[in-house]
């Protein structure tokens, strides 16, 4: 009996012993650490995810979650493994899941080293190499923090020796675990013109999964986004929050997953529907990178740091200029030729905006692109409408006195058009079914080199032909339909990744062959909204609703991810009830431009309009680059605001919009915020109509950076689809 209670002592006294030479790894921000910790066994788990911890002793002595002895010696593993693998003790969802060669399905994984690497005196990038050991299986975890933007991203790669390939059926890019006593998710869902509704609910036990099966683009009917208010609901100014997003235009998916202790787990990834991996010896698999932030005020704050982070980081030409245009598409189609374009190039011109974009219906001369049922896939311009080709039209623009961009759509095909005559097995589609279409169109299958070869080769053409060419707007109007590849035979299940890659292949050798080429990411409105396309892409179209209501709400919810500067949207002439200078108001809080012709309004309109666009190229600076701050909420009442502070916090600009007022409704005045309280500010509200004058009672007037965000402005009004634009200079 003595002697069993030595053996017994001797057990833990190891294991103390173990666990004195336990690895300490941190990952952290100027305000979030998250620390990982080996267990005694020699596994990795999340020891903390939260606000900074002051005491380094504390730090390294954090033991919670990790799996330890327990009081009769044994070493239960159950923890917070930070990469869990399917098949070992943890009965909840994995990250990664395996099949080896000899059909085992199971894989633990073992710490082996790590190394931190400073990028520059703000970014640290964390490698951790964890291996099984029984199967010669790697997964190198990576984490790169972002000090002072407060931001962290992750993603893993997945190796192996064995013999043959191996299937890989989970590969998530991250896995987070909380202990909170409620979960509040805020979820972004939609459809085309409808894009990103917000919804909450609580997370209770079991599982709630979003994610996507489009394959060419993440989202439409769910968004790659999301944030949990932990404790409470998600607020703007106050409480912990945590918001997610994944880098990856194809299917994604969050499984949001409360446990039997209430402790919740996030796993973030792509969408492993259909798509188990065959992974060959020495192959290498990438994760997408999930990009997320803990706010301890809020959403607001996150949202801020995420804009920091994606101009200073992540969105291509994140510090530069973006050009403000005219577009054709709303008010001509497909219909036009070369003398009314050059009408719309003038009154570009007029206007005062950077760049005339012709949208869709230039190409095809076998089926010229009358309508969406044909052409795609013939790039080459519609005689009888272009005469002269892009190329006259660049010339044509540069006599006008603006840039000239151009629509593409080079992932698609038309069954109607000379490509697919030529090429039918380079479409997606089913051998033995029949078709389907969405939109009258088929993805091309860019699993295939050769497909991605033409894909870039059409927008090389383009932009090699036309050196002066500005912008291209690059559309992806369906979600892959019959999903079967000619090329990858009896390899189907990879046909949702290798798309994905291969779309990348393509944008990649067009960014690095064109870098100076602002582009848009479209599809069909705003199902393209991800922080890996937006390496390659300076901004995002957000929606074709471009009723200024219904973007009121839409542009509230992108930005709470992305950066002002890379949300277009345009004055159009959707919902005509409101005035010119309400949709000019709601278009200008973001990336501006206008989808509307000229002769649509009348001369105060015309000239209203040439004033906005001067402002706005005024203030462009203080709207795409300053801090964003979203001060009434549209979902909160009858009205709205937000504004724009300029790094320096010398200008601001305030955008207050009254949607819905009631009659004898009380008004608050709008507290501002991000202003210096020191600084003085007069207030002078600009974008008013023709012979207008303010009925502001601020205007004119200087007041303290205190007195405007502890008193506010009285800036909402009783008249319904009212709108204000006010801009703020320190004396
Ligand atoms: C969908 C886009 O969202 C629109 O703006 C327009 O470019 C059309 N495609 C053209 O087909």
């Amino acid at each position: 009996m003595k002697n069993v209670s030595i053996l017994f002592l001797l057990i833990i006294a190891s294991f103390m012993n173990v666990s004195a030479q336990q690895t300490v790894i941190k990952v952290s921000t100027n305000e979030t650490d998250l620390v990982l910790k080996t267990s005694p066994l020699g596994r990795i788990y999340q020891a903390y995810f939260g606000e900074k911890l002051l005491n380094e002793s504390e730090i390294q002595a954090l033991s919670h979650f990790i799996a330890r002895p327990s009081s009769d010696g044994s070493v239960t593993p159950r923890g917070w493994e930070v990469y869990p693998a399917s098949g070992n003790e943890d009965y909840f969802e994995p990250a990664f899941a395996i099949q080896h060669n000899d059909g085992n399905m199971t894989s633990y994984l073992y710490y082996k080293s790590h190394e931190v690497k400073n990028i520059d005196s703000n970014v640290k990038e964390t490698i951790i190499r964890l291996a099984d050991d029984k199967y010669p299986v790697e997964v190198t975890l990576h984490y790169m923090s972002f000090a002072k933007e407060n931001i962290i991203k992750t993603w893993t790669e997945i190796k192996h020796n064995e013999k043959k390939p191996v299937n890989i059926s989970k590969y998530a890019s991250a896995m987070l675990y909380f202990e909170s006593p409620a979960y509040y998710l805020n979820e972004y869902s939609g459809d085309w013109s409808k894009e990103a509704q917000l919804s909450t609910q609580e997370l209770k036990f079991g599982k709630k999964m979003i994610d996507t099966k489009l394959g060419s683009r993440a989202a439409m009917h769910a968004y790659p986004f999301f944030q949990i208010g932990l404790g409470e609901e998600v607020k703007e100014d106050k409480g912990k929050v945590f918001v997610g997003t994944i880098g990856w235009t194809g299917n994604f998916r969050f499984t949001f997953e409360v446990d039997n202790v209430n402790n919740l787990r996030v796993i973030s990834g792509i969408n492993p529907y259909a798509s188990t991996y065959e992974l060959k010896p020495n192959e290498i698999f990438t994760t997408p990178e999930f990009i997320f932030t803990l706010s301890y005020n809020g959403v607001g704050k996150a949202s801020r740091d995420l804009h920091a982070w994606a101009r200073n980081y992540q969105l291509k030409d994140g510090k530069g200029d973006r050009l403000t245009l005219l577009n054709n598409w709303e008010a001509t189609g497909p219909n036009f030729n070369e003398e009314i374009l050059g009408e719309w190039m003038h009154e570009a011109k007029k206007l005062g905006v950077d760049m005339f974009l012709l949208d869709d219906g230039w190409f095809g001369n076998k089926y010229p692109r009358f309508d969406d049922k044909r052409a795609l896939g013939d790039w080459e311009p519609t005689r009888e409408k272009l005469p002269n080709g892009v190329q006259g039209l660049v010339k044509k623009a540069k006599e006008a006195g603006v840039k000239f961009g151009l629509w593409v759509e080079p992932e698609m095909v038309n069954p109607k058009s000379e490509l697919f005559e030529k090429h039918p097995d380079w479409a997606i589609k089913l051998p033995n079914r029949e078709t389907y279409y969405y939109r009258s169109q088929l993805v091309l299958d860019l699993s295939n080199p050769q497909v991605q070869d033409y894909s870039f080769g059409v927008v090389d053409k383009i932009l090699s032909e036309n050196p002066d060419l500005a912008y291209l707007k690059w559309d992806c109007n369906s979600p892959i339909t019959n999903i079967y590849s000619p090329y990858l035979k009896e390899k189907q299940n990879h046909l949702y990744i290798d798309h994905v890659r291969g779309f990348y292949n393509v944008i990649k050798r067009v960014t690095d062959k064109y870098p100076h080429v602002e582009i848009m990411m479209c599809s069909g409105g705003g199902a393209r909204c991800d922080y890996e396309g937006l390496k390659y892409f300076s901004e995002f179209w957000c929606s074709d609703n471009t009723d200024p209501v219904d973007r009121l709400y839409i542009q509230w919810n992108f930005s709470q991810f992305f950066p002002i500067k890379a949300m277009a949207a345009h004055v159009t002439s959707w919902n005509k009830a409101a005035s010119i200078k309400f949709r000019t108001d709601v278009a200008m809080m973001c990336k501006f431009g206008f989808d509307i012709s000229l002769k649509e309004m009348n001369a105060d309109e015309q000239k209203f309009c040439t004033e906005a666009v001067a402002n706005y190229n005024r203030l462009k600076r203080v709207i795409l680059d300053g801090n964003f701050f979203r001060l009434v909420s549209p979902y909160d009442g009858n009205h709205t605001s937000v504004m724009h502070v300029g790094e320096s916090k010398d200008k601001a600009v305030l955008f207050t919009y009254d949607i819905n007022p009631l009659y004898k409704e009380k008004y608050y005045p709008i507290k501002l915020q991000g202003l210096d309280p020191m600084k003085k500010y007069r207030i002078r509200e600009i974008n008013l109509m023709p012979g207008a004058t303010s009925r502001l009672a601020e205007n004119d007037k200087v007041y303290s950076g205190d007195y405007l965000m502890k008193i506010g402005i009285d800036a909402f009004t009783a008249t319904r689809l009212n709108s204000r634009v006010i801009e703020l200079t320190a004396e």
